[in-house]
Protein backbone atom coordinates (compact mmCIF):
# COMPACT_ATOMS: atom_id res chain seq x y z
CA UNK A 1 0.00 0.00 0.00
CA UNK A 2 2.97 2.45 0.96
CA UNK A 3 4.10 2.21 -3.09
CA UNK A 4 0.95 3.80 -4.39
CA UNK A 5 0.01 6.85 -1.97
CA UNK A 6 0.15 9.95 -3.63
CA UNK A 7 1.74 12.88 -1.93
CA UNK A 8 -0.64 14.72 0.14
CA UNK A 9 -2.14 18.46 -1.31
CA UNK A 10 0.12 21.71 -0.65
CA UNK A 11 -1.45 24.16 0.66
CA UNK A 12 -1.66 25.70 -2.54
CA UNK A 13 -3.16 23.20 -4.13
CA UNK A 14 -5.68 22.73 -2.11
CA UNK A 15 -6.68 26.56 -1.74
CA UNK A 16 -7.21 26.02 -5.89
CA UNK A 17 -9.71 22.84 -5.28
CA UNK A 18 -11.24 24.64 -2.54
CA UNK A 19 -12.05 27.52 -4.92
CA UNK A 20 -13.76 25.31 -6.91
CA UNK A 21 -16.14 23.59 -4.25
CA UNK A 22 -19.70 24.67 -4.42
CA UNK A 23 -20.30 27.66 -1.84
CA UNK A 24 -22.95 25.38 -0.05
CA UNK A 25 -23.19 26.86 3.76
CA UNK A 26 -20.80 24.88 5.21
CA UNK A 27 -19.45 27.73 8.16
CA UNK A 28 -22.71 27.56 9.95
CA UNK A 29 -25.56 26.71 7.94
CA UNK A 30 -24.86 23.33 8.00
CA UNK A 31 -27.75 22.35 10.34
CA UNK A 32 -28.70 18.66 11.14
CA UNK A 33 -32.40 18.05 10.10
CA UNK A 34 -34.58 17.30 12.76
CA UNK A 35 -38.07 16.99 11.46
CA UNK A 36 -39.66 14.01 10.51
CA UNK A 37 -43.63 14.28 9.24
CA UNK A 38 -44.18 10.41 8.76
CA UNK A 39 -43.53 9.72 12.77
CA UNK A 40 -46.32 9.75 15.30
CA UNK A 41 -46.63 12.97 17.04
CA UNK A 42 -44.52 12.77 20.44
CA UNK A 43 -41.60 11.00 18.82
CA UNK A 44 -38.34 12.59 18.87
CA UNK A 45 -36.64 12.38 15.79
CA UNK A 46 -33.83 11.15 14.97
CA UNK A 47 -31.52 14.04 13.67
CA UNK A 48 -30.10 13.41 10.33
CA UNK A 49 -26.73 15.42 10.19
CA UNK A 50 -26.03 17.96 7.39
CA UNK A 51 -23.02 16.60 4.59
CA UNK A 52 -20.27 18.27 3.93
CA UNK A 53 -17.45 17.36 1.41
CA UNK A 54 -13.96 16.85 2.46
CA UNK A 55 -12.47 19.82 1.17
CA UNK A 56 -13.72 22.63 3.47
CA UNK A 57 -13.38 24.82 6.40
CA UNK A 58 -14.72 23.59 9.62
CA UNK A 59 -15.18 26.07 12.49
CA UNK A 60 -15.03 25.17 16.14
CA UNK A 61 -16.76 27.20 18.00
CA UNK A 62 -19.38 27.23 20.99
CA UNK A 63 -23.06 27.37 19.52
CA UNK A 64 -26.20 25.28 20.36
CA UNK A 65 -27.53 21.78 20.03
CA UNK A 66 -30.87 21.79 18.74
CA UNK A 67 -32.77 18.85 20.38
CA UNK A 68 -36.25 19.25 19.28
CA UNK A 69 -37.67 22.31 17.17
CA UNK A 70 -38.07 24.62 20.40
CA UNK A 71 -35.76 23.27 22.50
CA UNK A 72 -31.97 24.02 22.15
CA UNK A 73 -29.07 23.37 24.52
CA UNK A 74 -25.27 25.42 24.99
CA UNK A 75 -22.70 23.58 23.25
CA UNK A 76 -19.84 23.34 21.29
CA UNK A 77 -19.85 22.96 17.36
CA UNK A 78 -17.54 21.63 14.54
CA UNK A 79 -19.39 23.25 10.91
CA UNK A 80 -22.11 24.55 13.29
CA UNK A 81 -24.41 22.01 13.96
CA UNK A 82 -24.69 19.04 16.64
CA UNK A 83 -23.90 16.15 15.28
CA UNK A 84 -21.37 17.74 13.71
CA UNK A 85 -21.92 17.57 9.88
CA UNK A 86 -20.88 13.88 7.74
CA UNK A 87 -17.90 14.38 6.25
CA UNK A 88 -18.61 12.28 2.78
CA UNK A 89 -15.67 11.32 0.36
CA UNK A 90 -14.73 8.39 -1.10
CA UNK A 91 -11.46 6.61 -1.77
CA UNK A 92 -8.62 8.50 -4.32
CA UNK A 93 -10.07 11.98 -4.08
CA UNK A 94 -8.43 14.69 -2.03
CA UNK A 95 -9.29 15.24 1.90
CA UNK A 96 -8.29 18.93 3.31
CA UNK A 97 -10.07 20.56 5.88
CA UNK A 98 -8.76 24.00 7.25
CA UNK A 99 -10.04 23.90 10.75
CA UNK A 100 -10.72 27.10 12.44
CA UNK A 101 -10.45 26.71 16.56
CA UNK A 102 -12.54 29.57 18.01
CA UNK A 103 -13.18 27.68 21.02
CA UNK A 104 -11.85 29.09 24.23
CA UNK A 105 -9.25 26.31 24.19
CA UNK A 106 -6.91 24.26 22.32
CA UNK A 107 -8.17 21.19 20.12
CA UNK A 108 -7.08 18.73 17.33
CA UNK A 109 -8.70 17.14 15.00
CA UNK A 110 -8.78 13.31 14.59
CA UNK A 111 -10.04 11.47 11.92
CA UNK A 112 -11.21 8.09 13.06
CA UNK A 113 -10.04 5.05 11.59
CA UNK A 114 -8.89 7.19 8.64
CA UNK A 115 -4.42 5.93 7.36
CA UNK A 116 -3.42 9.70 7.47
CA UNK A 117 0.43 11.20 7.90
CA UNK A 118 1.52 11.63 11.77
CA UNK A 119 1.07 15.68 11.53
CA UNK A 120 -2.78 15.36 10.21
CA UNK A 121 -3.64 12.46 12.69
CA UNK A 122 -4.79 15.33 15.65
CA UNK A 123 -2.10 14.20 17.90
CA UNK A 124 -2.24 16.18 21.03
CA UNK A 125 1.17 17.52 20.41
CA UNK A 126 0.04 19.04 17.01
CA UNK A 127 -2.36 21.15 19.20
CA UNK A 128 -4.49 23.91 17.73
CA UNK A 129 -4.68 27.23 19.99
CA UNK A 130 -7.71 29.04 20.44
CA UNK A 131 -7.86 31.45 17.68
CA UNK A 132 -5.76 29.41 15.50
CA UNK A 133 -5.92 27.30 12.71
CA UNK A 134 -4.92 23.77 11.00
CA UNK A 135 -4.89 22.69 7.76
CA UNK A 136 -5.12 19.05 7.50
CA UNK A 137 -4.28 17.24 3.75
CA UNK A 138 -4.39 13.82 2.73
CA UNK A 139 -5.51 11.73 -0.11
CA UNK A 140 -7.98 9.14 0.60
CA UNK A 141 -6.13 6.32 0.51
CA UNK A 142 -8.55 3.28 1.98
CA UNK A 143 -11.11 1.81 1.29
CA UNK A 144 -15.19 2.49 1.76
CA UNK A 145 -16.49 2.29 5.50
CA UNK A 146 -17.89 3.92 8.40
CA UNK A 147 -15.29 6.36 10.19
CA UNK A 148 -15.76 9.22 12.21
CA UNK A 149 -13.66 12.59 13.45
CA UNK A 150 -13.39 14.02 16.81
CA UNK A 151 -10.93 16.18 19.03
CA UNK A 152 -8.08 14.73 20.34
CA UNK A 153 -7.01 17.40 22.86
CA UNK A 154 -4.47 16.65 25.49
CA UNK A 155 -6.70 15.99 29.02
CA UNK A 156 -9.41 17.86 27.02
CA UNK A 157 -11.38 15.07 24.54
CA UNK A 158 -13.72 13.90 26.55
CA UNK A 159 -14.85 17.42 27.56
CA UNK A 160 -15.15 18.61 23.80
CA UNK A 161 -16.98 15.53 22.22
CA UNK A 162 -19.50 15.74 24.86
CA UNK A 163 -20.09 19.31 24.39
CA UNK A 164 -21.24 18.27 21.53
CA UNK A 165 -17.98 17.93 18.77
CA UNK A 166 -17.89 14.72 17.00
CA UNK A 167 -18.86 12.92 13.17
CA UNK A 168 -19.87 10.50 10.80
CA UNK A 169 -16.56 10.70 8.28
CA UNK A 170 -17.91 8.05 5.39
CA UNK A 171 -15.70 6.99 2.16
CA UNK A 172 -17.20 5.49 -0.62
CA UNK A 173 -15.59 3.28 -3.25
CA UNK A 174 -16.01 1.36 -6.29
CA UNK A 175 -16.43 -2.14 -4.65
CA UNK A 176 -19.05 -1.18 -2.61
CA UNK A 177 -21.02 0.80 -5.32
CA UNK A 178 -21.26 -2.71 -6.97
CA UNK A 179 -23.65 -4.18 -3.84
CA UNK A 180 -26.04 -1.37 -4.49
CA UNK A 181 -26.35 -0.84 -0.81
CA UNK A 182 -29.65 1.29 0.69
CA UNK A 183 -28.38 5.13 0.29
CA UNK A 184 -29.49 8.73 0.54
CA UNK A 185 -33.16 8.45 2.80
CA UNK A 186 -32.46 4.88 3.04
CA UNK A 187 -28.78 5.26 4.96
CA UNK A 188 -29.20 6.03 8.67
CA UNK A 189 -26.74 7.54 10.56
CA UNK A 190 -26.60 6.70 14.43
CA UNK A 191 -24.32 8.00 16.76
CA UNK A 192 -24.90 6.37 20.22
CA UNK A 193 -23.71 8.23 23.61
CA UNK A 194 -25.22 7.94 27.04
CA UNK A 195 -24.72 12.01 27.72
CA UNK A 196 -27.41 12.86 30.42
CA UNK A 197 -30.26 11.72 32.61
CA UNK A 198 -32.29 14.53 31.26
CA UNK A 199 -32.91 16.26 27.93
CA UNK A 200 -30.84 19.30 28.27
CA UNK A 201 -28.72 17.92 31.03
CA UNK A 202 -26.22 16.03 28.17
CA UNK A 203 -23.38 19.10 27.33
CA UNK A 204 -22.39 20.08 30.40
CA UNK A 205 -19.19 18.04 30.96
CA UNK A 206 -18.84 18.16 35.75
CA UNK A 207 -17.27 14.13 36.00
CA UNK A 208 -17.17 13.07 39.23
CA UNK A 209 -14.84 11.15 40.89
CA UNK A 210 -16.36 7.87 40.52
CA UNK A 211 -16.93 9.07 36.67
CA UNK A 212 -12.92 9.47 36.52
CA UNK A 213 -12.80 5.87 37.64
CA UNK A 214 -15.43 3.93 35.77
CA UNK A 215 -15.36 6.14 32.52
CA UNK A 216 -18.97 8.74 32.84
CA UNK A 217 -21.57 6.36 32.63
CA UNK A 218 -25.18 8.10 32.33
CA UNK A 219 -28.76 6.93 32.27
CA UNK A 220 -30.16 8.41 28.89
CA UNK A 221 -28.97 7.50 25.54
CA UNK A 222 -28.94 10.15 22.83
CA UNK A 223 -29.54 9.46 19.15
CA UNK A 224 -27.36 12.17 17.70
CA UNK A 225 -27.65 13.87 20.44
CA UNK A 226 -31.21 13.49 20.91
CA UNK A 227 -32.48 11.38 23.78
CA UNK A 228 -35.10 8.77 22.69
CA UNK A 229 -35.08 9.52 19.62
CA UNK A 230 -36.95 7.78 16.99
CA UNK A 231 -36.98 7.04 12.87
CA UNK A 232 -39.45 6.31 10.38
CA UNK A 233 -39.06 3.11 7.49
CA UNK A 234 -41.13 2.19 5.32
CA UNK A 235 -40.67 -1.19 3.78
CA UNK A 236 -37.79 -2.74 2.01
CA UNK A 237 -34.19 -2.62 3.25
CA UNK A 238 -32.12 0.32 4.87
CA UNK A 239 -28.79 0.76 5.95
CA UNK A 240 -28.00 1.53 9.80
CA UNK A 241 -24.20 2.68 10.53
CA UNK A 242 -23.92 2.52 14.42
CA UNK A 243 -21.02 4.51 16.13
CA UNK A 244 -20.49 4.11 19.72
CA UNK A 245 -19.58 7.60 20.80
CA UNK A 246 -19.73 7.51 24.18
CA UNK A 247 -17.15 7.87 27.10
CA UNK A 248 -17.44 4.55 28.37
CA UNK A 249 -20.78 3.13 27.60
CA UNK A 250 -20.55 -0.48 26.06
CA UNK A 251 -24.03 -1.56 24.17
CA UNK A 252 -24.89 -5.29 23.32
CA UNK A 253 -26.89 -4.42 20.49
CA UNK A 254 -30.05 -5.74 19.15
CA UNK A 255 -33.74 -5.49 17.86
CA UNK A 256 -36.65 -5.53 19.81
CA UNK A 257 -39.25 -8.25 19.24
CA UNK A 258 -36.46 -11.17 18.26
CA UNK A 259 -35.28 -9.95 14.72
CA UNK A 260 -32.46 -10.72 14.17
CA UNK A 261 -29.38 -8.67 12.78
CA UNK A 262 -28.09 -8.34 9.87
CA UNK A 263 -23.91 -7.11 9.75
CA UNK A 264 -22.08 -5.79 6.70
CA UNK A 265 -20.02 -4.37 7.89
CA UNK A 266 -17.59 -2.64 11.14
CA UNK A 267 -14.70 -0.25 11.70
CA UNK A 268 -12.96 -0.29 8.65
CA UNK A 269 -14.99 -1.01 5.90
CA UNK A 270 -17.23 -4.07 4.28
CA UNK A 271 -16.98 -7.57 6.41
CA UNK A 272 -16.24 -11.07 4.26
CA UNK A 273 -19.43 -12.14 4.29
CA UNK A 274 -22.82 -10.88 5.69
CA UNK A 275 -23.05 -12.04 8.93
CA UNK A 276 -26.15 -12.69 10.98
CA UNK A 277 -26.95 -12.08 14.85
CA UNK A 278 -29.09 -12.05 17.74
CA UNK A 279 -26.74 -9.39 19.53
CA UNK A 280 -23.47 -7.71 18.96
CA UNK A 281 -21.32 -6.18 20.94
CA UNK A 282 -20.37 -2.26 20.27
CA UNK A 283 -17.75 -0.78 22.34
CA UNK A 284 -16.58 2.79 22.35
CA UNK A 285 -14.76 4.34 19.01
CA UNK A 286 -16.43 0.91 17.42
CA UNK A 287 -19.24 1.06 14.71
CA UNK A 288 -21.41 -1.56 12.73
CA UNK A 289 -22.76 -1.41 9.15
CA UNK A 290 -26.08 -3.11 9.58
CA UNK A 291 -29.46 -3.78 7.08
CA UNK A 292 -32.44 -3.44 8.54
CA UNK A 293 -36.08 -4.38 6.73
CA UNK A 294 -38.98 -3.86 8.62
CA UNK A 295 -41.19 -4.83 5.93
CA UNK A 296 -42.51 -8.13 8.05
CA UNK A 297 -43.78 -5.51 10.35
CA UNK A 298 -47.12 -3.92 9.56
CA UNK A 299 -47.30 -0.24 8.97
CA UNK A 300 -47.57 0.91 12.13
CA UNK A 301 -45.64 -1.28 13.94
CA UNK A 302 -42.72 -0.61 15.78
CA UNK A 303 -39.48 -2.13 16.85
CA UNK A 304 -36.97 -0.94 19.68
CA UNK A 305 -33.15 -0.98 18.91
CA UNK A 306 -31.76 -2.01 22.64
CA UNK A 307 -28.51 -2.71 24.11
CA UNK A 308 -28.90 -5.68 26.21
CA UNK A 309 -28.55 -6.21 29.81
CA UNK A 310 -25.20 -7.78 30.78
CA UNK A 311 -22.83 -8.94 33.76
CA UNK A 312 -20.34 -7.10 35.13
CA UNK A 313 -17.50 -8.01 37.13
CA UNK A 314 -19.11 -6.58 40.14
CA UNK A 315 -17.44 -3.53 40.78
CA UNK A 316 -19.28 -1.33 38.96
CA UNK A 317 -20.35 2.41 39.76
CA UNK A 318 -23.47 1.98 41.86
CA UNK A 319 -25.76 4.72 39.43
CA UNK A 320 -26.17 3.99 35.65
CA UNK A 321 -23.72 0.98 35.79
CA UNK A 322 -21.94 -0.88 33.19
CA UNK A 323 -24.28 -3.38 31.58
CA UNK A 324 -27.90 -2.34 32.51
CA UNK A 325 -30.65 -2.62 29.87
CA UNK A 326 -31.37 0.22 27.72
CA UNK A 327 -33.40 1.87 24.83
CA UNK A 328 -31.78 3.35 21.87
CA UNK A 329 -33.71 4.23 19.07
CA UNK A 330 -37.28 3.51 18.12
CA UNK A 331 -37.62 2.17 14.73
CA UNK A 332 -41.46 3.31 13.62
CA UNK A 333 -42.85 1.18 10.28
CA UNK A 334 -44.66 3.48 8.29
CA UNK A 335 -46.36 3.12 4.84
CA UNK A 336 -44.53 3.42 1.45
CA UNK A 337 -43.13 2.20 -1.37
CA UNK A 338 -40.58 -0.52 -0.96
CA UNK A 339 -37.71 -0.89 -2.83
CA UNK A 340 -37.22 -4.07 -4.00
CA UNK A 341 -35.04 -6.84 -1.05
CA UNK A 342 -31.63 -6.26 -0.58
CA UNK A 343 -29.68 -9.59 -2.57
CA UNK A 344 -26.58 -9.44 -0.77
CA UNK A 345 -24.04 -11.36 -2.05
CA UNK A 346 -22.38 -13.99 0.02
CA UNK A 347 -18.94 -12.83 -0.37
CA UNK A 348 -18.63 -8.97 -0.10
CA UNK A 349 -14.96 -8.34 0.06
CA UNK A 350 -12.18 -10.21 -0.14
CA UNK A 351 -9.73 -9.51 2.75
CA UNK A 352 -6.60 -10.96 3.09
CA UNK A 353 -5.35 -12.65 6.12
CA UNK A 354 -1.91 -10.57 7.57
CA UNK A 355 0.98 -12.68 7.08
CA UNK A 356 2.29 -14.52 10.27
CA UNK A 357 4.24 -11.68 12.76
CA UNK A 358 7.82 -10.91 12.77
CA UNK A 359 7.51 -10.36 16.29
CA UNK A 360 5.37 -10.18 19.43
CA UNK A 361 4.29 -7.57 21.89
CA UNK A 362 1.89 -7.44 24.99
CA UNK A 363 0.53 -4.47 26.86
CA UNK A 364 -1.57 -4.90 30.05
CA UNK A 365 -4.46 -2.09 30.79
CA UNK A 366 -4.87 -1.86 34.09
CA UNK A 367 -7.23 0.58 36.70
CA UNK A 368 -6.29 1.02 40.60
CA UNK A 369 -8.91 3.11 42.31
CA UNK A 370 -7.99 6.62 41.83
CA UNK A 371 -7.39 9.15 39.95
CA UNK A 372 -4.22 8.70 38.22
CA UNK A 373 -4.96 4.93 38.10
CA UNK A 374 -5.17 4.05 34.27
CA UNK A 375 -2.30 2.56 32.68
CA UNK A 376 -1.15 0.89 29.86
CA UNK A 377 2.20 -1.60 31.22
CA UNK A 378 1.97 0.56 33.94
CA UNK A 379 3.12 3.76 32.01
CA UNK A 380 0.70 7.12 32.23
CA UNK A 381 1.06 8.87 28.69
CA UNK A 382 3.88 11.52 27.99
CA UNK A 383 3.77 13.49 25.39
CA UNK A 384 7.03 13.81 25.09
CA UNK A 385 8.28 10.19 25.37
CA UNK A 386 8.49 7.18 22.59
CA UNK A 387 6.63 4.06 24.24
CA UNK A 388 7.37 1.88 21.10
CA UNK A 389 9.36 2.00 17.86
CA UNK A 390 7.54 -0.14 15.16
CA UNK A 391 9.26 -0.49 11.58
CA UNK A 392 6.65 0.11 8.59
CA UNK A 393 5.51 -2.61 6.80
CA UNK A 394 6.05 -4.91 9.84
CA UNK A 395 3.31 -7.69 10.70
CA UNK A 396 3.62 -8.07 14.83
CA UNK A 397 1.24 -9.40 17.17
CA UNK A 398 0.16 -7.25 19.84
CA UNK A 399 -1.53 -9.06 23.04
CA UNK A 400 -3.52 -7.03 25.12
CA UNK A 401 -4.41 -7.91 28.16
CA UNK A 402 -7.30 -6.22 30.30
CA UNK A 403 -5.77 -6.84 34.26
CA UNK A 404 -8.41 -4.83 35.88
CA UNK A 405 -12.93 -5.17 36.68
CA UNK A 406 -13.62 -2.30 34.16
CA UNK A 407 -14.27 -2.66 30.35
CA UNK A 408 -11.30 -1.33 27.82
CA UNK A 409 -11.98 -0.60 23.87
CA UNK A 410 -8.32 -0.45 22.95
CA UNK A 411 -7.54 1.58 19.78
CA UNK A 412 -4.36 2.53 17.78
CA UNK A 413 -4.09 5.16 14.90
CA UNK A 414 -1.89 4.96 12.17
CA UNK A 415 -3.01 1.42 10.63
CA UNK A 416 -5.96 -0.72 10.77
CA UNK A 417 -5.70 -4.37 12.06
CA UNK A 418 -7.09 -8.08 12.47
CA UNK A 419 -8.46 -10.09 15.69
CA UNK A 420 -6.98 -13.25 15.92
CA UNK A 421 -7.68 -14.28 19.72
CA UNK A 422 -9.75 -13.76 22.09
CA UNK A 423 -9.21 -15.86 25.63
CA UNK A 424 -11.16 -15.27 28.96
CA UNK A 425 -14.00 -13.39 29.44
CA UNK A 426 -16.55 -13.93 25.79
CA UNK A 427 -13.91 -16.11 24.81
CA UNK A 428 -14.33 -15.90 21.24
CA UNK A 429 -13.79 -13.37 18.04
CA UNK A 430 -17.37 -12.87 16.45
CA UNK A 431 -17.79 -13.01 13.14
CA UNK A 432 -18.86 -9.41 12.76
CA UNK A 433 -15.25 -8.98 14.19
CA UNK A 434 -14.05 -10.20 11.10
CA UNK A 435 -12.28 -7.95 8.42
CA UNK A 436 -10.40 -4.96 9.17
CA UNK A 437 -10.77 -3.13 12.63
CA UNK A 438 -8.83 0.10 14.88
CA UNK A 439 -10.85 -0.78 17.53
CA UNK A 440 -10.59 -3.93 19.98
CA UNK A 441 -13.21 -4.73 23.36
CA UNK A 442 -11.54 -6.06 26.27
CA UNK A 443 -14.39 -7.15 28.44
CA UNK A 444 -12.93 -8.15 31.93
CA UNK A 445 -10.52 -10.61 32.12
CA UNK A 446 -10.26 -10.91 28.81
CA UNK A 447 -7.35 -11.26 26.49
CA UNK A 448 -6.89 -10.08 22.83
CA UNK A 449 -4.48 -10.77 20.25
CA UNK A 450 -4.36 -8.19 16.89
CA UNK A 451 -2.01 -8.74 13.56
CA UNK A 452 -1.48 -5.82 12.77
CA UNK A 453 0.93 -3.68 10.15
CA UNK A 454 1.65 0.27 9.71
CA UNK A 455 1.74 -0.40 5.70
CA UNK A 456 0.86 3.93 5.14
CA UNK A 457 3.25 6.26 6.79
CA UNK A 458 5.83 6.30 9.20
CA UNK A 459 5.94 8.75 12.22
CA UNK A 460 4.32 9.53 15.60
CA UNK A 461 0.62 7.78 16.38
CA UNK A 462 -1.09 6.40 19.27
CA UNK A 463 -2.55 3.19 21.30
CA UNK A 464 -5.02 4.40 23.78
CA UNK A 465 -8.19 3.09 25.55
CA UNK A 466 -10.98 4.84 23.83
CA UNK A 467 -12.56 5.06 27.71
CA UNK A 468 -12.41 9.05 27.37
CA UNK A 469 -12.02 9.17 31.40
CA UNK A 470 -9.14 6.99 30.70
CA UNK A 471 -7.61 8.59 27.35
CA UNK A 472 -7.42 11.70 28.88
CA UNK A 473 -5.98 10.95 32.26
CA UNK A 474 -3.16 8.71 30.20
CA UNK A 475 -4.11 5.66 29.44
CA UNK A 476 -2.51 6.14 26.20
CA UNK A 477 0.97 5.25 24.57
CA UNK A 478 3.41 7.00 21.95
CA UNK A 479 3.83 4.46 19.01
CA UNK A 480 6.59 5.40 16.36
CA UNK A 481 6.42 4.04 13.41
CA UNK A 482 9.92 4.13 11.77
CA UNK A 483 10.84 4.28 8.15
CU1 LIG B 1 -11.18 7.96 18.24
CU2 LIG B 1 -7.34 8.33 19.34
O1 LIG B 1 -9.23 8.20 18.85
CU1 LIG C 1 -8.18 7.01 16.01
CU1 LIG D 1 -9.89 2.07 29.69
Amino acid sequence: MAATIPPPLTRREFAALLATVATSPWWGGCRADISSPSLPPGARPLPRPGSISSLTVLVARPGVARITPTLTADAWTLGGSVPSPTIRTRRGEAFGIHLENQLPQATTMHWHGMLVPPDADGHPRNAVQSGSTFHYSFPVVQRAGTFWYHPHAHHHTALQVHRGMAGFLIIGDEEEDALGLPGNEREILLMLQDRGNSLTDGFTYNPTHADMEHGMLRSRVSGNAVPDAAVALGPGPYRLRILNGSHARVYRIALGGGLPLTIIGNDCGLLPAPVTVPSAWLGVGERLDCIVDLTGLPPGGKVMLQSLGFATAGHGPSQNPQGIEMDLLELHRIDGVGTTALDLPATLSTILPLPPPVTTRSFAFSSAEGEAAHRISGRIFDMGRIDLQVPLGQCEDWTFQNDSWLPHPVHVHGCHFQIVSRTGGRNEVFGYERGWKDTALLMPGETVTVRIRFDAYPGLFLLHCHNLQHEDMGMMLNVEVTA
